[in-house]
């Protein structure tokens, strides 16, 4: 029987963001250096973003380094920075051969000029595929995002171009940096805790959450469809009562 025969292909989310967590945690359970633990992770992020465009996951997110993640020491930044290029330079092929379109959010800028450049290449160069957007959150905090976002919504009030009058839900959507995606449906997160982390705040208002303890190095397709299957179990009624929605 085939793993994927429970997953009912017509209510998959539309969105699917993960935070990827624990590649310290199984670094040390195995008695090895963090940045160890990361390099496997890649590993992850290919099953699961291959996994994903099979699937028929429009959009998929993945939270790849926070604005808090500056915080931790240089060597483990450093470490990260150079593993982005590596899979940047060599997944260009996999995007390809997928039909997969490559998008980031966070503040870029704080990024080094290697790394915002092999993005920007990636970028330009899957522009036009289909399948799946996949959006690397890189240098992303979810209050930082609605900062900017209040930032440039002021500005265009201060001139003129729109008035407080047209505020509302779309205005704000269309300000952030997710503005091309559509809101989420599914958070994953690893490695057994339970927090947000400053992830797509807004976004996720009406999304389910899926939590395990599967550390991110170890998680492989199964994990992705049990959390798929989770999920379609769910009744999700949008604020509605069970009767209404039916
Ligand atoms: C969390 O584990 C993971 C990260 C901070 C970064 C995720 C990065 C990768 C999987 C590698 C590169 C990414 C791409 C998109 C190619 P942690 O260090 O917080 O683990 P811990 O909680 O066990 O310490």
């Amino acid at each position: 029987m085939s793993l994927t025969e429970n997953i009912n292909k017509d209510n998959l989310p539309k969105h699917l963001a993960i935070i990827m967590d624990g590649n310290g945690r199984w670094a040390k359970q195995k008695g090895m250096l963090r940045a160890f633990g990361h390099e496997k992770g890649t590993k992850s992020v290919r099953v699961v973003v291959e996994e994903c465009a099979k699937l028929g996951i429009e959009n998929l997110t993945l939270y790849a380094f926070s604005t808090e993640n500056w915080n931790r020491p240089k060597l483990e930044v450093d470490t990260l920075m150079k593993l982005l290029i590596s899979s940047l330079k060599g997944e260009l092929k996999t995007l390809q051969n997928n039909d997969i379109r490559l998008n980031s959010i966070g503040n870029l800028d704080n990024l080094p000029a290697s790394v915002k450049k092999e993005l920007t290449e990636v970028i330009a160069k899957t522009k036009d595929n289909k399948r799946m957007t996949l959006t690397l959150a890189l240098s992303y905090g979810s209050r930082e995002e609605i900062i900017t976002a209040v930032k440039n919504i002021s500005d265009k009030v201060k001139n003129n171009i729109i008035s407080t009058t047209d505020i509302d839900e779309s205005i704000i959507n269309q300000h952030l940096y997710t503005h091309n995606l559509p809101d989420v449906d599914l958070v994953i997160r690893t490695s057994g805790e339970h927090r947000i982390s400053n992830f797509l705040l807004w976004q996720i208002a009406y999304a389910e959450f899926y939590f395990t303890d599967v550390l991110w190095p170890d998680f492989r397709e199964k994990d992705l469809y049990d959390a798929i299957i989770s999920y379609q179990k769910r009744e999700r009624r949008f604020g509605k009562t069970s009767e209404q929605i039916k």
